[in-house]
């Protein structure tokens, strides 16, 4: 008899997920252990070390999502998981984990791309809050510290649909707010410090302007998907042009002070940064945020209209940020348009999102192969 159960083991990046959600829609549990601490010193995560962290981490928050779902393997329908994009070693320790549980056990494996699962960390929770589905076909913006893609969603039959639309050429959003928090002497991952740390500064001090954020649009790539260039990103420019203001305005002391500060205190937080940064960097801390978050909104906003959507969903990491959500918010409430946004909590890499996606795989019995591998560069989509 099917139980609807479907465990989803994540494992693509920096954190070791695993969570039980039953068809979809009802999550009866989700674990994340998080690497942050381990990759923190290193300013960025180190392929090496996420693996060996996922391989100490895989057994006991699998064991924990089905003691908090309080259920047994022989209860599951499924067991999905992440085939890629992400860390290949990384990767292939939740699917190699997951073989062995569905292998044995005689469960049907799912495989999920990451992006999709992000998409569905929104579906997922909509299907809880409202007990229906957004109106499609939707623009799903996944903004993370690893993507920055563009997708227009559709449902046939159950299964969903995706077109890439747009990405970005260089650097994913969220690795832009990373290096310019590393740059500044702020911790890791530095887009939550730099959401906590705009607010105070003037995001109208330093004039950003359009072509530092303008990607060098290749016409070969453009030509074979038949893309739009007004839907690719570009954030390598606004970081370097960061890079730039720190030089000519000597920071570079007020910086080093910063950075050797937060070192002595253990677990910083922005809290802590706050009364280390003077008005000047946190005008230029707000500028970039500012000049980040419009650059999004807009060209989402743009393809919502070029493509006729229904809806927008924002998800992934950057998706928890606040001035990201306000002014989404305030441009879909114009419009008359619905925009949904996940959970802090499924925000950034979870499993439920992973288990979420993998329901209507089930459904329609499309089942990953005994040979499953990772895919680092998984794409999503036509
Ligand atoms: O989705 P995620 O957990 O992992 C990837 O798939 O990359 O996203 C992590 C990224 C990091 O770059 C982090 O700095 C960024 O999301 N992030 C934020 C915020 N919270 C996390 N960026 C801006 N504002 C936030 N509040
Ligand atoms: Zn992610």
């Amino acid at each position: 008899m099917r139980t609807g159960l479907i465990l989803g083991i994540e494992s693509s990046c920096d954190e070791t997920a695993a969570a039980v959600v039953r068809e979809g829609r009802e999550t009866l549990s989700s674990i994340v252990a998080s690497q942050i601490a381990t990759h923190a010193r290193y300013g960025g995560v180190v392929p090496e070390l996420a693996s060996r962290e996922h391989l100490r981490n895989i057994m006991p928050v699998v064991r924990a999502a089905l003691t908090e779902a309080n259920i047994t393997l022989d209860d599951l329908d499924a067991i999905a998981v992440t085939e890629g994009p992400g860390l290949a070693g990384a990767l292939l320790v939740g699917i190699s984990y997951a073989k062995s549980l569905a292998f044995p056990l005689n469960k049907p494996l799912i495989a999920i791309n990451h992006l999709e699962g992000h998409i569905h960390a929104v579906l997922l929770e909509q299907a809880q809050i409202q007990g229906d589905a957004l109106p499609l076909p939707a623009i799903a913006l996944v903004v993370s510290g690893g993507h920055t893609h563009l997708y227009l969603a559709r449902q046939q039959h159950k299964s969903w649909h995706y077109k890439n639309i747009g990405h970005t050429v260089d650097d994913a959003a969220g690795e832009a707010f990373d290096k310019v928090a590393k740059l500044l002497g702020l911790g890791y991952p530095g887009g939550p410090w730099i959401d906590a740390l705009a607010p105070h500064g003037n995001p109208a001090a330093v004039p950003f302007s359009f072509a530092q954020i303008k990607p060098k649009v290749y016409r070969k790539e453009t030509q074979r998907h038949n893309f739009s260039q007004q839907f690719f990103f570009s954030f390598s420019g606004i970081k370097t042009a960061v890079l730039r203001y720190v030089q000519t305005h000597e920071m570079a002391a007020s910086i080093e002070a910063r950075r050797s500060t937060l070192a002595r205190i253990p677990n910083p937080r922005a809290a802590d940064a706050l009364p280390l940064c003077d008005e000047q960097t946190l005008g230029l801390i707000a500028s970039f945020q500012r000049a980040v978050v419009e650059d999004l909104r807009r060209k989402t906003f743009q393809a919502a209209e070029t493509f006729g959507a229904a809806s927008i969903l924002v998800s992934g990491g950057v998706a928890a940020n606040r001035e990201l959500r306000v002014r989404f918010t305030a441009e879909a409430a114009d419009r008359g348009l619905p925009v949904a946004f996940p959970s802090l909590a499924l925000s950034t890499d979870n499993a439920a999102m992973i288990a979420a996606a993998a329901w209507p795989k089930l459904l329609a019995s499309e089942f990953a192969s005994p040979e499953l591998t990772a895919v680092a560069s998984l794409p999503l989509g036509t």
